[in-house]
């Protein structure tokens, strides 16, 4: 679904010079649910606007579904970036706009959506993300887990194949954060929509995720399925990861 192949990225201006990503190859799978770990700074949030291409990376290739995003520009780029839903960390909620004129945006620039199939899909979509009943409200009405749900149902509007999301829980209780947690694992397996999760947290990977990145200082330490990386970590940084979980993680008991 996606590989990328040697990326790296460098941030420069103001005379200063950032390397974000350096050399990262990865190749994430159609279904799976692939966790990118990291500290922060690590360079997750850039892995991801270079995967949507809003950040050119500096070398190094990304194809989706066999296609360079490099080589695209105009529609053709526009129509891979369609195929792509992303959830920014902090939701980037339109605040003046109503719940179902948020999920309806991506639809405005959609060809055969006129305004009855907007509001079949919209309320299909917030029907999916458990909030049907809050159409009408704003975003200021809203819980931090509600917001989440609202932006999960507008990257999900034009079904994209895979669905990115930067930090999905960091801002959630523990509760919550169960909770949109089961909402990914339903999307991934009711809809067969690919997910990859950005977070710095070992239990998001280790409750939801098949396949695991764990990056350190914008570069690859390993990756891998989940029980072989967190059962056998070669990195001194996954090992890091996992010794600092709490002995009575939220895993267990439950
Ligand atoms: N637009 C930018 N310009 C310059 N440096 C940046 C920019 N965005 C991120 N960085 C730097 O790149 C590194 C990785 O950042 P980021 O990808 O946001 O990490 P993470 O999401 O893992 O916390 C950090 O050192 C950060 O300061
Ligand atoms: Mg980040």
């Amino acid at each position: 679904m996606i590989t990328i192949s040697h990326l790296t990225k460098i941030y420069e201006g103001d005379g200063q010079r950032v390397t974000a990503l350096e050399d990262v190859s990865l190749h994430i799978e159609k279904g799976d649910v692939y966790g990118v770990i990291g500290m922060s700074g690590a360079g997750k949030s850039t892995l991801l606007r270079c995967l949507t291409h809003l950040e050119r990376p500096t070398s190094g290739e990304i194809l989706l579904s066999g296609q360079n995003l490099a080589a695209l520009s105009g529609a053709r780029l526009r129509a891979a970036r369609r195929g792509m839903g992303v959830v920014f960390q902090g939701y980037n909620l339109l605040m003046q706009k109503t719940v179902a004129e948020n999920v309806a945006f991506p639809l405005k620039l959609e060809k055969g959506y006129d305004k009855a199939a907007v509001s079949a899909r919209v309320a299909e979509l917030l029907e999916l993300v458990g909030l049907g009943g809050r159409a009408r409200a704003y975003p200021a009405q809203l819980s931090g887990g509600q917001k989440q749900r609202v932006a999960i149902a507008r990257a999900l509007a034009t079904s994209p194949g895979i669905l990115l999301c930067d930090e999905p829980t960091s801002a959630l209780d523990p509760l919550t954060t169960k909770a949109m947690l089961a909402l990914l694992t339903n999307i991934n397996q009711k809809l067969g929509v690919t997910i990859l999760i950005i977070t710095h947290e070992l239990s998001v990977v280790r409750a939801v995720c098949t396949h695991v990145a764990v990056i350190s200082e914008g570069r690859l330490a390993e990756s891998g399925a989940v029980p072989d990386v967190f059962g056998r970590p070669q990195s001194d940084v996954t090992r890091l990861l996992l010794g600092r979980e709490p002995v009575d993680g939220s895993e267990k008991g439950e």
